[in-house]
């Protein structure tokens, strides 16, 4: 069976784009088929990501009817996707909403196991062409409550209009830091299961100059790590977390404990429900 999983947020700045592209090379790893498709159509980053741009065809000209979605291919790294246009004027007259029936000639299972859509922020008209496309959602966020008033949004608006989607979390930019709300709260809070996280890493900032996802670029670090035990949860597979990760996050765990804090941070959910609510 193909899976398509659309890679949503909130709020822009995330990760969206970060998690799409190195969930995609991680699952590769693993040896499934991937095609990772740029759905964020007014600011594309995919290119940027995986340093390639040489494009005859993008979304946009799938979109536009001018061709078919496979003419739209373009094989990179053993990773099938589909560019969407960095000419601003490639925008006009486009209509995302019609996505999910584009998608359809690319769901040949000997072809692909994933199909990933990386999606713009909110709950504009691309971002609901996502949601209306995608069998299962991973939401991206950061440990922090604005960034999960913007996930309980999108998720009560997916509620409603769509009920049957697979919903799952992945944080971004973790540091395992006292100022960041608890996985498990976070899980309380949204009420949507966290498959996922993911470290804070300069690595990933490295590897963006370097126009390589993390995962290729520095493979044992941190972030990678994360990626690489997303991509295995998702498949059912089993991924050995090496010890140096697991002693940092004991050592973080630990000096939590220890150094006092100089702020109060809310910790059981209705107060975060709380703190969201009253805007802060
Ligand atoms: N885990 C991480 N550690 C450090 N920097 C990150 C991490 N994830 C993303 N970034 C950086 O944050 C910025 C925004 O990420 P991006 O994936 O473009 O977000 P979005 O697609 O949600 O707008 C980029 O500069 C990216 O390199
Ligand atoms: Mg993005």
């Amino acid at each position: 069976m193909v899976r398509t999983i659309g890679v949503v947020s909130g709020k822009g700045g995330v990760g969206k784009t970060t998690v799409a592209v190195n969930l995609a090379y991680a699952l590769r790893n693993y040896g499934q088929k991937v095609t990772l498709v740029d759905c964020n159509l007014s600011t594309p980053h995919m290119a940027y990501y995986i340093g390639t741009s040489d494009y005859k065809y993008t979304l946009n000209d799938v979109l536009l009817g001018k061709v078919d979605i496979i003419s739209a291919l373009h094989n990179f790294d053993g990773i099938r996707h589909i560019p969407a246009s960095l000419n601003l004027k490639d925008i006009i007259g486009i209509d995302p909403i019609k996505l999910k029936k584009h998608l359809k000639p690319l769901e040949v299972p000997s072809k692909v196991d994933f199909i990933i859509l990386d999606s713009a922020p909110g709950l504009g008209r691309e971002a609901l062409a996502v949601l209306d496309a995608a069998d299962e959602l991973l939401f991206v966020t950061t440990p922090f409550s604005p960034m999960l008033n913007d996930v309980i949004r999108c998720r009560d608006v997916l509620r409603e209009i769509k009920g049957d989607k697979t919903l799952n979390m992945v944080l971004n930019m973790v540091m395992g830091e006292k100022h960041e709300l608890h996985y498990k709260t976070i899980a309380d809070v949204v009420n949507i299961p966290i498959i996922g996280q993911i470290s804070y890493d300069k690595s990933v900032l490295h590897s963006l100059v370097s126009k390589s996802p993390v995962v290729a670029y520095k493979p044992k670090s941190f972030a990678s790590i994360g990626f690489m035990e997303l991509a295995a949860t998702l498949t059912n597979k089993e991924f050995k977390v090496p010890m140096r990760f697991r002693l940092h996050k004991m050592l973080n765990k630990v000096k939590n404990s220890i150094l006092p804090s100089s702020f109060s941070l809310p910790t059981s959910p209705d107060e975060i429900k709380e703190d969201i609510s009253q805007g802060n």
